[in-house]
């Protein structure tokens, strides 16, 4: 068949890769500990799951209005309102499956050909493809951990000069897959004036808001001026362990919200009328401060620093492993660039992706080659799983690498 050239350039998103690689050697029998999860392995909090099975006992199973209910519309409202000081209108919210839709659907209505999208790396590599597939170019800002991974001035400048002129936006995101790096207030103030002066539209993904272990999450559209030109997108997967829901949602100026409205009716249409109502019982609850739901979400918040906790003692006291300690989302990327040119287990190992294969073929630990995301120095460890596990994925690591 002859597929489109865009297909061609547009390949599976890595971790999807990764992921498939570990379900075939699992299906030989093969024992791999998974250290590559993009999401949670606690369940739905139960409120949120009754209200999802309530939505199809009621008959709440037809199409709903393409942006979202008004239900739903008005809980992202509050939220946004009462977490993030920031104040929408109904025709400033819009609901899409998934976070990664709603990012999608932005930056079709956001970019023209050969604009130019500034992504801090190491960066989720949906990004990058969706730019591509919205017909833009991507420029790297660099991260570097000596920066706490935390994009600089410096790094902003540099990009805007890369692009020559041609910068039409920035996509932020913070805590930061893959680092786990959280922007502070006044990390965000120093970059402020440059996105203005540069006349950027920002797309600021913070998906990960609700898995902070330490310091304060700031919205970036709640810096002075910055409200006009950003578009806040969030959703439920990650803060409520719903990936399967696929609810995402963002706020930001009208016009925008319109056309993105108007793209989604062609595509996916409405998201999810039963997976919606779970998700304004999410959002509504947390912000009233439901006692069951705060218990759930305190049993999420603690078991993650511990296991942050865990798998920086274990990696960082492994010779040649570096990292820098993250504040949110449940992701190290760990440098293991100082086993670059090693030869381990009679495979000579020349960047990420052969140390990943390695792990994943001879020591049975399955981790994301930071390659993937732009940065080829790390890989990315993944703490959404039980003690037990990162135990033995992060001691079959340390031997491999001994
Ligand atoms: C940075 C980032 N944004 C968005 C998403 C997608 O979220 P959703 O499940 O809501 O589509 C992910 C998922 O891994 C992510 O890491």
């Amino acid at each position: 068949m002859r597929l489109s050239r865009l297909s061609a350039r547009v390949g599976p998103s890595g971790t999807m890769a990764a992921d498939d690689r570990l379900q075939r050697l699992r299906a030989a029998g093969r024992d791999v500990v998974s250290l590559g999860a993009g999401q949670l392995d606690f369940e739905t909090p139960a409120p949120v799951a009754r209200a999802g099975t309530e939505a199809i006992a009621h008959g709440i199973t037809r199409y709903t209005p393409v942006a979202g209910t008004l239900a739903l519309r008005r809980a992202v409202r509050d939220k946004f309102e009462r977490e993030n000081g920031l104040v929408f209108g109904d025709d400033q919210v819009i609901v899409g499956a998934g976070a990664k839709a709603v990012v999608f659907h932005a930056l079709l209505a956001l970019v023209d050909p050969d604009d130019a999208v500034i992504v801090p790396a190491p960066a989720w590599p949906s990004y990058g493809s969706m730019v591509t597939v919205a017909g833009g170019r991507t420029v790297s800002a660099a991260l570097s951990a000596a920066e706490g991974y935390r994009l600089t001035p410096a790094a902003l400048r540099g990009a805007l000069a890369a692009a020559g002129g041609c910068a039409r936006g920035v996509i932020l995101n913070s805590p930061h897959n893959p680092t786990g790096a959280l922007m502070s207030r006044e990390a965000y103030a120093a970059i402020a004036p440059i996105v203005r002066e540069a006349g950027l539209w920002v797309i600021s993904d913070e998906i990960y808001e609700h898995l902070v272990y330490d310091g304060t999450f700031t919205s970036f559209a709640a810096l002075d001026g910055m409200g006009a030109r950003t578009l806040t997108v969030n959703g439920v997967s990650k803060a409520f362990a719903m990936t399967g829901w696929r609810i995402g949602y963002a706020g930001g100026p009208a016009e925008l919200i319109q056309a993105m409205e108007a793209l989604q009716s062609h595509t996916s249409g409405n998201p999810s009328s039963i997976s919606q109502h779970a998700a304004e019982a999410a959002l509504r609850l947390c912000v009233a401060g439901d006692a069951e739901m705060a218990a759930e979400r305190r049993r999420f918040q603690d078991a993650l620093v511990a296991r942050r906790d865990l798998a920086c003692r274990i990696l960082g006291g492994i010779p040649g492993v570096t990292l820098v300690r993250p504040a949110g989302a449940f992701y190290v990327f760990a440098d293991v660039s100082r086993h670059f040119g090693r030869t381990l287990a009679g495979r000579r190992v020349a960047g990420s992706a052969d140390l990943a294969d390695l792990l994943m073929e001879q020591a049975g630990v399955a981790v994301v080659p930071g390659q993937v995301f732009g940065d080829d120095r790390g890989v990315r460890v993944s703490f959404a799983a039980s003690p037990g596990e990162l135990t033995v994925a992060l001691d079959r690591l340390a031997q491999a690498l001994a």
